[in-house]
């Protein structure tokens, strides 16, 4: 489908592009630390194999940053990598946007400490928090900027170390993420209309079957909640596992019938890369055929914030997605929150 055959939507709530300027992703870049952590890994660490972890999640490995590197450095570094496709320089950036569970620190944002990192000295900078449907959240906040003409160059970054709050005790948990990061560059570029739709969702009454209870204004660091292992991820897995596919679904068909669209339309399906079995219950359902979802699962496990981006930009270097294509992301995270993209390449 070329670009200029497209019509407005008739439902006003697909018709982003046409209400304001519209916002394309001019590129993206992503980058994931060196080091690989395997399944046999983690095996030496709890009681596990890589038969349960691979059968039970389609995770075979992930990466895990160094001590030393934190959240911003991985950032920075896709954000460089996206700026170089996209040609544009560190002055073109008028606002950098990170989606991070795993800042540096409290404050500042790791938005502030990208912006000294990549040169961006005309930025302003904030993070956003909606865990593994943060980068989502943000590449919809970035759109409004480009709409309204507030900005004409927005960073948008999905970065998390997830290993930084792993309980590396607890095989529940501990075989399940990694390290990455990912973003894009908004832009109005002329004949790329790139966010066709964006749907969000949050349901906080179920906060507490995923999170990191430690570590803020609740229950700040003590040795009490040191002790008590307060500071690590803990989730109910199965009550995820079935919510995620029940809002993923719903936000999967909502964003297609804004759009106007079947999902025979979609060229290429990019999922939260959470669990290979919720990728395909989500995928099924949706009518997908198995060659139309994009899985890099298997080499990164749950990378947060930075999953869907980081299988964006794999997916664009490696030809599964071309210009003028019709792409559908669907995400799910803690909160918990949700959302579904339509997005023309
Ligand atoms: O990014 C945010 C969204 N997060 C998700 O979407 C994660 C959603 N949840 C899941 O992916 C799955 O629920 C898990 C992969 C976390 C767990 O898979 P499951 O099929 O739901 O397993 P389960 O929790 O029902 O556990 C089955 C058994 C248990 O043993 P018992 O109680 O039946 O004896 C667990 O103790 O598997 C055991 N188990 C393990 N065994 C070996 C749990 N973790 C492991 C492990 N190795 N790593």
């Amino acid at each position: 489908m070329t670009t200029s055959a497209r019509k407005p939507f008739r439902n006003p709530r697909a018709r982003h592009n046409y209400l304001g300027r519209p916002c394309s992703i001019a590129a993206v870049g992503a980058y994931v630390p060196e080091r690989v952590v395997t399944n046999a890994d983690l095996e030496q660490l709890v009681e596990t194999s890589d038969e349960w972890i691979f059968t039970r999640t389609g995770i075979k490995e992930r990466r895990q940053a160094a001590a030393g590197e934190a959240t911003s450095d991985l950032a920075a570094k896709a954000a460089q990598r996206a700026m170089a496709n996209a040609q544009v320089s560190a002055d073109q950036i008028d606002l950098i946007i990170t989606a991070t569970v795993t800042p540096d620190m409290p404050f500042p944002s790791t938005s502030c400490l990208v912006q000294q990192k990549i040169g961006a000295k005309r930025a302003a900078a904030f993070d956003i928090e909606a865990a593994c449907s943060g980068f989502i959240y943000a590449l919809e906040i970035g759109q409004q900027f480009i709409m309204s003409r507030t900005y004409d160059t927005v960073l948008v970054i999905g970065a998390d170390k997830l290993t930084s709050v792993v309980d590396w005790a607890d095989r529940n948990t501990c075989v399940l993420f990694g390290d990455g990061a990912g973003a894009a560059i908004l832009q109005n570029r002329p004949g790329s209309h790139g966010l066709l739709t964006v749907c969000l969702g949050a349901d906080g009454s179920k906060g507490d079957v995923l999170c990191v209870p430690g570590g803020g204004s609740r229950l700040p660091a003590s040795t009490q909640s040191l002790a008590q292992r307060q500071h690590y991820i803990r989730m109910d897995g199965r009550e995820t596992f079935k919510y995620a596919v029940q809002a993923m679904l719903a936000a999967g068909k909502e964003a297609l019938t804004r759009c106007e669209l079947d999902i025979s339309q979609i060229a290429c399906v990019i999922p939260h890369q959470a669990n290979r079995r919720i990728i395909e219950a989500v995928s099924e359902r949706l009518g997908a055929r198995p060659e139309q979802v994009f899985i890099n699962l298997d080499r990164y496990g749950n990378t947060s914030a930075a999953s869907v981006a980081l299988a964006l930009d794999e997916a664009v270097a490696c030809g599964r997605v071309q210009r003028g294509d019709l792409i559908l992301l669907v995400v799910f995270g803690a909160g918990f929150t949700w959302g579904a993209a339509v997005i023309e390449w």
